[in-house]
């Protein structure tokens, strides 16, 4: 069985895909913890009720980004995850902690990389006039928002769209595509080479509506 951690800031709906996903199609894995940065996250309710171990690592209290990362680390790590899962967590991570789950640390952001790292995705794609939207799950590098891409799903950008309905889209195949990569993950069949993701038995790994 291999073990997941789930790090989230708030609403915690990818998380929650994933959780279901993961009983649902009984895979050789566990979601060990779900640890929020946040202590008022919603998705931390869900994580309790569905028997996850459940823990705070609050940003605010802590007097630098390195002691928080440190502190972060080690409750990670009193879990010994095999994969270090990144659902919503709203926290610039620093070299040190990257290369310690190097290789085993997914990161879902809601734009089609290397466009638009960072924050207001949607907003920055309406400003720009795409056409298509979307998500990418990647492994997590020193770098923010960039490391090998596991998967992309693409929708297209409606006229009369908002930020919110555009958010609302992509979202929606989030849920679809990020359990999907977890599961690759621990099922072993995810190759990275020279910086390039393989799905080892050619499943898609661009995911549309
Ligand atoms: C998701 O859209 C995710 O892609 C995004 O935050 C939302 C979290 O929703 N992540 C980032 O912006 C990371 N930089 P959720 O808490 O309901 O999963």
């Amino acid at each position: 069985m291999k073990r997941i951690v789930i790090l989230i800031s708030g609403r915690g709906s990818n998380m929650e895909a994933i959780v279901r996903a993961c009983a649902a199609e009984s895979w050789p894995a566990q979601i060990a913890a779900v640890i929020s940065n946040r202590p008022g996250a919603a998705g931390l309710a869900f994580a309790a009720s569905h028997g996850i171990a459940t823990a705070v690592v609050d940003h605010k209290a802590h007097a630098s980004r390195e002691a928080f990362d440190a502190e972060l680390a080690r409750v990670i790590d009193s879990y010994a995850p095999d994969l270090l899962v990144l659902a919503g967590f709203m926290r610039i991570l620093g070299n040190a902690f990257t290369a310690h789950y190097e290789g085993r640390m997914l990161n879902i952001h809601p734009s089609l990389l290397p466009a638009f790292p960072g924050l207001h995705t949607h907003e920055k794609a309406l400003e720009m006039g795409c056409k298509f939207a979307g998500a990418t799950v990647h492994f997590v590098t020193a770098q923010l928002d960039h490391g090998p891409i596991v998967a992309q799903a693409a929708v297209p950008v409606l006229p009369g769209d908002d930020a919110d309905a555009l958010a609302a889209r992509v979202l929606a195949q989030e849920h679809r595509m990020y359990p999907r990569a977890v599961r690759w993950f621990v099922e072993g069949r995810l190759a990275v080479d020279q910086g390039r993701v393989q799905q080892l038995d050619d499943e898609a790994q661009a995911f549309s509506l």
